[in-house]
Protein backbone atom coordinates (compact mmCIF):
# COMPACT_ATOMS: atom_id res chain seq x y z
CA UNK A 1 0.00 0.00 0.00
CA UNK A 2 1.61 3.13 -0.83
CA UNK A 3 2.12 5.61 1.99
CA UNK A 4 -0.73 8.26 0.53
CA UNK A 5 -3.27 5.21 0.24
CA UNK A 6 -2.28 3.93 3.89
CA UNK A 7 -2.47 8.06 5.46
CA UNK A 8 -6.07 8.30 3.17
CA UNK A 9 -7.18 4.56 4.88
CA UNK A 10 -6.35 5.96 8.56
CA UNK A 11 -7.33 9.14 8.17
CA UNK A 12 -10.59 9.66 10.80
CA UNK A 13 -13.39 11.20 9.20
CA UNK A 14 -16.22 13.05 11.03
CA UNK A 15 -18.72 15.08 9.57
CA UNK A 16 -19.66 17.93 12.44
CA UNK A 17 -22.43 19.53 12.02
CA UNK A 18 -21.88 22.12 15.09
CA UNK A 19 -18.65 24.66 14.82
CA UNK A 20 -18.55 27.76 16.24
CA UNK A 21 -20.37 28.77 13.08
CA UNK A 22 -23.41 26.72 13.68
CA UNK A 23 -24.38 29.41 16.17
CA UNK A 24 -24.53 32.00 14.43
CA UNK A 25 -27.73 33.39 11.96
CA UNK A 26 -29.02 30.48 10.09
CA UNK A 27 -29.19 31.25 6.19
CA UNK A 28 -32.19 33.26 5.54
CA UNK A 29 -33.24 31.74 2.01
CA UNK A 30 -33.71 28.11 3.02
CA UNK A 31 -31.22 26.40 -0.71
CA UNK A 32 -32.19 22.72 -1.65
CA UNK A 33 -28.69 22.10 -1.99
CA UNK A 34 -26.86 19.90 0.42
CA UNK A 35 -24.58 22.33 0.94
CA UNK A 36 -28.14 24.49 2.63
CA UNK A 37 -26.37 23.67 5.82
CA UNK A 38 -22.95 25.00 7.33
CA UNK A 39 -20.59 21.94 7.70
CA UNK A 40 -16.75 21.57 8.60
CA UNK A 41 -15.98 18.07 7.21
CA UNK A 42 -12.31 16.48 9.13
CA UNK A 43 -10.54 14.56 7.22
CA UNK A 44 -7.55 15.86 8.32
CA UNK A 45 -7.95 15.14 12.47
CA UNK A 46 -5.26 16.76 14.70
CA UNK A 47 -3.56 13.03 15.38
CA UNK A 48 -3.49 12.68 12.03
CA UNK A 49 -1.33 15.94 11.34
CA UNK A 50 0.90 14.86 14.64
CA UNK A 51 1.11 11.52 13.56
CA UNK A 52 2.14 12.99 9.84
CA UNK A 53 4.81 15.79 12.05
CA UNK A 54 6.46 12.61 13.22
CA UNK A 55 7.19 11.01 10.14
CA UNK A 56 7.95 14.12 8.69
CA UNK A 57 10.03 15.42 11.50
CA UNK A 58 11.94 11.85 11.23
CA UNK A 59 13.00 12.23 8.07
CA UNK A 60 13.71 15.48 7.56
CA UNK A 61 15.68 16.25 10.43
CA UNK A 62 17.45 13.07 10.26
CA UNK A 63 19.11 14.34 6.63
CA UNK A 64 21.19 16.31 5.87
CA UNK A 65 20.78 19.01 4.98
CA UNK A 66 17.98 19.09 7.87
CA UNK A 67 14.84 20.07 6.42
CA UNK A 68 10.61 20.48 7.33
CA UNK A 69 7.74 20.32 5.16
CA UNK A 70 5.98 23.97 5.56
CA UNK A 71 2.48 22.78 6.54
CA UNK A 72 3.09 22.98 10.25
CA UNK A 73 4.10 26.28 10.78
CA UNK A 74 0.48 26.94 10.49
CA UNK A 75 -0.84 26.40 14.40
CA UNK A 76 -3.27 28.99 15.97
CA UNK A 77 -0.12 31.03 16.42
CA UNK A 78 1.22 30.55 13.17
CA UNK A 79 -2.08 31.64 11.40
CA UNK A 80 -2.06 34.71 13.27
CA UNK A 81 1.63 35.20 12.58
CA UNK A 82 1.01 35.31 8.75
CA UNK A 83 -1.77 37.63 9.12
CA UNK A 84 0.66 39.85 10.24
CA UNK A 85 3.60 39.03 7.29
CA UNK A 86 0.36 40.02 4.53
CA UNK A 87 -0.17 43.29 6.03
CA UNK A 88 4.00 44.14 6.06
CA UNK A 89 5.09 46.95 3.87
CA UNK A 90 7.57 44.44 2.20
CA UNK A 91 5.36 41.87 1.60
CA UNK A 92 3.63 43.08 -1.82
CA UNK A 93 2.14 39.42 -2.90
CA UNK A 94 -1.19 39.74 -0.86
CA UNK A 95 -1.96 43.53 -1.80
CA UNK A 96 -1.42 42.89 -5.51
CA UNK A 97 -3.11 39.97 -5.71
CA UNK A 98 -5.90 41.56 -3.56
CA UNK A 99 -5.60 44.34 -6.45
CA UNK A 100 -5.78 42.02 -9.65
CA UNK A 101 -8.93 40.26 -8.23
CA UNK A 102 -10.14 44.18 -7.07
CA UNK A 103 -10.30 44.18 -11.16
CA UNK A 104 -11.26 41.06 -12.78
CA UNK A 105 -13.27 39.19 -9.88
CA UNK A 106 -16.45 39.78 -12.36
CA UNK A 107 -14.18 38.62 -15.26
CA UNK A 108 -13.41 35.47 -13.52
CA UNK A 109 -16.80 34.70 -12.32
CA UNK A 110 -18.30 34.92 -15.53
CA UNK A 111 -15.74 32.88 -17.33
CA UNK A 112 -15.23 30.60 -14.89
CA UNK A 113 -18.70 29.40 -14.96
CA UNK A 114 -18.43 27.70 -11.91
CA UNK A 115 -21.49 27.04 -9.28
CA UNK A 116 -18.91 26.28 -6.36
CA UNK A 117 -15.80 28.07 -5.18
CA UNK A 118 -13.21 25.53 -3.79
CA UNK A 119 -10.18 27.18 -2.14
CA UNK A 120 -6.93 25.33 -1.21
CA UNK A 121 -4.68 26.62 1.66
CA UNK A 122 -7.69 29.25 2.45
CA UNK A 123 -6.50 30.44 5.88
CA UNK A 124 -8.69 33.62 6.77
CA UNK A 125 -10.63 33.40 3.01
CA UNK A 126 -9.83 37.49 3.07
CA UNK A 127 -8.86 38.06 -0.92
CA UNK A 128 -11.98 35.09 -1.90
CA UNK A 129 -14.11 37.53 -0.23
CA UNK A 130 -14.09 39.49 -3.61
CA UNK A 131 -14.61 36.23 -5.39
CA UNK A 132 -17.37 35.46 -3.70
CA UNK A 133 -19.08 38.99 -3.69
CA UNK A 134 -18.33 38.87 -7.66
CA UNK A 135 -19.84 35.17 -7.81
CA UNK A 136 -23.01 36.17 -6.05
CA UNK A 137 -23.00 38.72 -8.48
CA UNK A 138 -23.92 36.15 -10.85
CA UNK A 139 -26.50 34.53 -9.50
CA UNK A 140 -25.31 30.88 -9.84
CA UNK A 141 -22.96 30.35 -6.69
CA UNK A 142 -24.29 27.69 -4.68
CA UNK A 143 -21.79 27.31 -1.81
CA UNK A 144 -17.98 28.08 -1.48
CA UNK A 145 -15.69 25.24 0.31
CA UNK A 146 -12.64 26.61 2.46
CA UNK A 147 -9.98 24.05 2.71
CA UNK A 148 -7.16 24.11 5.18
CA UNK A 149 -4.96 22.52 7.25
CA UNK A 150 -5.36 24.45 9.89
CA UNK A 151 -8.26 24.12 11.87
CA UNK A 152 -8.28 27.37 14.15
CA UNK A 153 -7.71 29.53 10.83
CA UNK A 154 -10.76 27.53 9.10
CA UNK A 155 -13.09 27.96 12.37
CA UNK A 156 -12.21 31.49 12.65
CA UNK A 157 -13.14 32.24 8.70
CA UNK A 158 -16.34 30.47 8.75
CA UNK A 159 -17.69 31.86 11.48
CA UNK A 160 -16.67 35.48 10.20
CA UNK A 161 -18.20 34.08 6.88
CA UNK A 162 -20.90 33.41 7.86
CA UNK A 163 -21.51 36.42 9.98
CA UNK A 164 -20.99 38.39 6.25
CA UNK A 165 -22.58 36.30 4.05
CA UNK A 166 -26.11 35.04 5.82
CA UNK A 167 -26.90 33.34 2.62
CA UNK A 168 -24.01 31.63 1.62
CA UNK A 169 -24.10 27.78 2.18
CA UNK A 170 -20.41 26.94 3.88
CA UNK A 171 -19.00 23.20 3.51
CA UNK A 172 -15.41 23.44 4.86
CA UNK A 173 -12.86 20.74 5.60
CA UNK A 174 -9.68 20.52 7.79
CA UNK A 175 -7.42 18.74 5.05
CA UNK A 176 -3.99 18.06 3.74
CA UNK A 177 -4.11 19.27 -0.11
CA UNK A 178 -1.35 16.90 -0.58
CA UNK A 179 -3.36 14.03 0.55
CA UNK A 180 -6.82 14.59 0.56
CA UNK A 181 -7.78 15.83 -2.95
CA UNK A 182 -9.67 13.47 -4.35
CA UNK A 183 -11.80 13.24 -0.78
CA UNK A 184 -12.86 17.27 -1.32
CA UNK A 185 -16.75 18.03 -1.51
CA UNK A 186 -17.81 18.68 -4.93
CA UNK A 187 -21.45 19.46 -4.91
CA UNK A 188 -21.54 21.26 -7.99
CA UNK A 189 -19.20 22.68 -10.35
CA UNK A 190 -15.77 23.61 -9.00
CA UNK A 191 -13.67 26.98 -9.51
CA UNK A 192 -10.54 25.89 -7.65
CA UNK A 193 -8.77 28.51 -6.13
CA UNK A 194 -5.61 28.59 -5.11
CA UNK A 195 -3.81 31.70 -4.17
CA UNK A 196 -1.04 33.60 -2.02
CA UNK A 197 1.70 31.19 -4.22
CA UNK A 198 1.32 28.79 -1.80
CA UNK A 199 1.66 26.76 -5.37
CA UNK A 200 5.33 27.80 -5.06
CA UNK A 201 6.08 25.98 -1.68
CA UNK A 202 6.03 22.62 -3.46
CA UNK A 203 9.27 21.89 -4.22
CA UNK A 204 9.76 21.77 -7.81
CA UNK A 205 9.91 17.94 -7.68
CA UNK A 206 6.86 17.08 -6.37
CA UNK A 207 4.90 20.07 -7.77
CA UNK A 208 4.23 17.74 -11.03
CA UNK A 209 2.73 15.45 -8.85
CA UNK A 210 0.37 17.42 -7.23
CA UNK A 211 -0.56 19.33 -9.82
CA UNK A 212 -1.60 16.25 -11.91
CA UNK A 213 -3.36 15.00 -8.62
CA UNK A 214 -5.40 18.06 -8.63
CA UNK A 215 -6.23 17.72 -11.78
CA UNK A 216 -7.12 14.23 -11.80
CA UNK A 217 -9.20 15.27 -8.94
CA UNK A 218 -11.16 17.95 -11.29
CA UNK A 219 -13.78 16.80 -13.25
CA UNK A 220 -13.58 18.20 -16.94
CA UNK A 221 -14.99 21.64 -17.76
CA UNK A 222 -13.99 22.78 -13.63
CA UNK A 223 -11.16 25.73 -13.48
CA UNK A 224 -8.29 26.75 -11.77
CA UNK A 225 -7.69 30.27 -10.20
CA UNK A 226 -4.26 30.26 -9.67
CA UNK A 227 -2.20 33.20 -7.70
CA UNK A 228 1.24 33.26 -8.36
CA UNK A 229 4.16 35.22 -7.45
CA UNK A 230 6.68 36.18 -10.13
CA UNK A 231 10.52 36.30 -10.97
CA UNK A 232 11.85 39.50 -10.10
CA UNK A 233 14.56 42.07 -8.10
CA UNK A 234 16.15 39.64 -5.68
CA UNK A 235 16.19 42.38 -3.34
CA UNK A 236 12.49 43.15 -3.24
CA UNK A 237 12.13 39.15 -2.99
CA UNK A 238 14.53 38.80 0.09
CA UNK A 239 12.74 41.80 1.58
CA UNK A 240 9.34 39.92 1.58
CA UNK A 241 10.60 37.45 3.54
CA UNK A 242 13.00 38.77 5.84
CA UNK A 243 11.44 41.91 7.40
CA UNK A 244 12.49 44.70 9.49
CA UNK A 245 9.89 43.87 11.86
CA UNK A 246 11.03 40.57 12.10
CA UNK A 247 7.32 38.87 11.64
CA UNK A 248 8.50 36.48 9.16
CA UNK A 249 11.18 35.57 11.40
CA UNK A 250 9.01 34.88 14.26
CA UNK A 251 7.16 33.01 11.72
CA UNK A 252 9.69 31.20 10.70
CA UNK A 253 11.16 30.04 14.52
CA UNK A 254 7.34 29.47 15.56
CA UNK A 255 7.87 25.88 13.60
CA UNK A 256 10.01 25.10 16.50
CA UNK A 257 7.62 25.82 19.06
CA UNK A 258 5.11 23.66 16.96
CA UNK A 259 7.98 20.78 17.20
CA UNK A 260 8.73 21.46 20.89
CA UNK A 261 4.79 21.12 22.02
CA UNK A 262 3.88 18.43 19.47
CA UNK A 263 6.76 15.88 19.84
CA UNK A 264 8.13 16.78 23.55
CA UNK A 265 11.20 18.66 22.30
CA UNK A 266 13.61 21.42 24.31
CA UNK A 267 14.48 23.49 21.04
CA UNK A 268 15.50 27.01 22.02
CA UNK A 269 13.73 28.91 19.48
CA UNK A 270 16.75 31.76 20.26
CA UNK A 271 18.97 29.32 19.43
CA UNK A 272 18.33 29.67 16.06
CA UNK A 273 18.71 32.59 13.41
CA UNK A 274 15.60 33.16 10.74
CA UNK A 275 17.54 33.24 6.99
CA UNK A 276 16.05 34.00 3.68
CA UNK A 277 18.04 33.21 1.20
CA UNK A 278 17.58 34.07 -3.13
CA UNK A 279 18.48 30.83 -5.40
CA UNK A 280 19.66 32.22 -8.89
CA UNK A 281 19.15 28.99 -10.54
CA UNK A 282 16.20 27.52 -8.81
CA UNK A 283 14.62 30.58 -8.86
CA UNK A 284 13.43 30.58 -5.39
CA UNK A 285 13.48 31.68 -2.31
CA UNK A 286 14.56 29.85 0.69
CA UNK A 287 13.63 29.75 4.15
CA UNK A 288 16.36 28.92 6.89
CA UNK A 289 16.89 28.43 10.48
CA UNK A 290 20.73 29.02 11.27
CA UNK A 291 21.82 27.53 14.80
CA UNK A 292 23.84 30.49 16.41
CA UNK A 293 25.66 28.03 18.51
CA UNK A 294 26.26 24.53 18.76
CA UNK A 295 23.18 23.05 19.53
CA UNK A 296 22.44 19.78 21.56
CA UNK A 297 18.42 19.30 21.32
CA UNK A 298 15.72 16.50 21.93
CA UNK A 299 12.27 15.35 20.64
CA UNK A 300 11.46 13.04 23.56
CA UNK A 301 8.06 11.76 21.58
CA UNK A 302 10.74 10.46 18.74
CA UNK A 303 13.32 9.25 20.97
CA UNK A 304 15.48 11.70 18.69
CA UNK A 305 18.68 13.19 19.72
CA UNK A 306 19.49 16.41 17.49
CA UNK A 307 22.77 17.94 17.12
CA UNK A 308 23.33 21.31 14.89
CA UNK A 309 27.06 22.67 14.60
CA UNK A 310 27.10 26.24 14.81
CA UNK A 311 25.84 27.73 11.40
CA UNK A 312 24.39 24.66 10.46
CA UNK A 313 20.75 25.31 9.10
CA UNK A 314 17.28 23.86 8.91
CA UNK A 315 15.41 24.45 5.45
CA UNK A 316 11.96 25.21 6.53
CA UNK A 317 10.67 26.34 3.53
CA UNK A 318 10.85 27.63 -0.32
CA UNK A 319 9.03 29.91 -2.36
CA UNK A 320 9.43 29.50 -5.59
CA UNK A 321 8.94 32.12 -8.36
CA UNK A 322 7.55 31.69 -11.43
CA UNK A 323 7.49 33.09 -15.38
CA UNK A 324 4.39 32.69 -17.88
CA UNK A 325 5.96 30.16 -19.82
CA UNK A 326 6.86 28.17 -17.26
CA UNK A 327 3.70 28.06 -15.16
CA UNK A 328 2.08 27.71 -17.95
CA UNK A 329 4.00 24.61 -19.49
CA UNK A 330 3.41 22.66 -15.89
CA UNK A 331 -0.46 23.15 -15.73
CA UNK A 332 -0.20 22.24 -19.37
CA UNK A 333 1.53 19.11 -18.88
CA UNK A 334 -1.09 18.43 -15.79
CA UNK A 335 -3.78 18.80 -17.83
CA UNK A 336 -4.87 22.47 -17.43
CA UNK A 337 -5.19 24.66 -20.10
CA UNK A 338 -4.44 28.32 -19.28
CA UNK A 339 -7.22 30.87 -20.98
CA UNK A 340 -6.52 33.89 -18.96
CA UNK A 341 -3.83 35.90 -17.16
CA UNK A 342 -3.89 39.38 -15.59
CA UNK A 343 -1.12 40.80 -13.52
CA UNK A 344 -0.41 44.08 -12.29
CA UNK A 345 1.32 46.86 -14.22
CA UNK A 346 5.10 46.07 -12.44
CA UNK A 347 3.60 42.53 -13.20
CA UNK A 348 5.01 41.41 -9.39
CA UNK A 349 2.50 38.75 -9.27
CA UNK A 350 0.15 37.07 -11.60
CA UNK A 351 -3.36 35.26 -11.28
CA UNK A 352 -4.26 32.97 -13.80
CA UNK A 353 -7.44 30.98 -14.88
CA UNK A 354 -6.95 27.16 -16.12
CA UNK A 355 -9.44 24.88 -17.69
CA UNK A 356 -9.29 21.18 -16.64
N1 LIG B 1 -4.70 31.78 0.87
C1 LIG B 1 -4.24 32.69 1.94
C2 LIG B 1 -3.25 31.99 2.90
C3 LIG B 1 -1.93 31.60 2.29
S1 LIG B 1 -0.78 30.94 3.50
C4 LIG B 1 -3.61 33.89 1.31
O1 LIG B 1 -3.44 33.90 0.10
O2 LIG B 1 -3.28 34.83 2.02
C5 LIG B 1 -0.91 29.23 3.16
C6 LIG B 1 -2.19 28.60 3.71
O3 LIG B 1 -2.19 27.23 3.29
C7 LIG B 1 -2.26 28.59 5.24
O4 LIG B 1 -3.55 28.95 5.64
C8 LIG B 1 -1.93 27.14 5.61
O5 LIG B 1 -2.56 26.73 6.80
C9 LIG B 1 -2.42 26.38 4.41
N2 LIG B 1 -1.69 25.14 4.12
C10 LIG B 1 -0.35 24.96 4.08
N3 LIG B 1 -0.06 23.70 3.73
C11 LIG B 1 -1.24 23.06 3.55
C12 LIG B 1 -1.60 21.73 3.19
N4 LIG B 1 -0.67 20.81 2.95
N5 LIG B 1 -2.92 21.43 3.07
C13 LIG B 1 -3.87 22.37 3.32
N6 LIG B 1 -3.59 23.65 3.67
C14 LIG B 1 -2.29 23.98 3.79
N1 LIG C 1 2.77 31.22 0.44
C1 LIG C 1 3.55 32.25 1.11
C2 LIG C 1 4.73 32.65 0.23
O1 LIG C 1 5.40 31.79 -0.32
C3 LIG C 1 4.02 31.72 2.44
C4 LIG C 1 5.01 32.56 3.18
C5 LIG C 1 5.12 33.92 3.19
C6 LIG C 1 6.05 32.12 4.01
N2 LIG C 1 6.14 34.31 3.99
C7 LIG C 1 6.72 33.24 4.51
C8 LIG C 1 6.48 30.88 4.40
C9 LIG C 1 7.81 33.12 5.36
C10 LIG C 1 7.55 30.75 5.26
C11 LIG C 1 8.21 31.87 5.75
O2 LIG C 1 4.95 33.81 0.03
Amino acid sequence: MSDSAHARRSARRYHLHATSAVSAPRPRQASPDELAQDRLEVLLGPDDLRQGLERDALIGLSASPKWLPPKYFYDDRGSILFEQITRLPEYYQTRTEHAILTAHAADIAETSGAQVVLELGSGSSAKTRLLLDAFLATGRLSGYVPVDVSAGALRAAMTDLRRDYPGLALHGAVADFDRHLDELPAPGTRMVVFLGGTLGNHPPETRGEFLAALSAAMRPGETLLLGVDLVKDPDRLIAAYDDSAGVTAAFNRNVLAVLDRELGGDLDPSDFAHRAVWEPDREWIEMRLRAVRPVRARLEGLDLDLAFAEGEELRTEISAKFRREGITAELGAAGLTVEHWWTDDAEDFAVLLARR
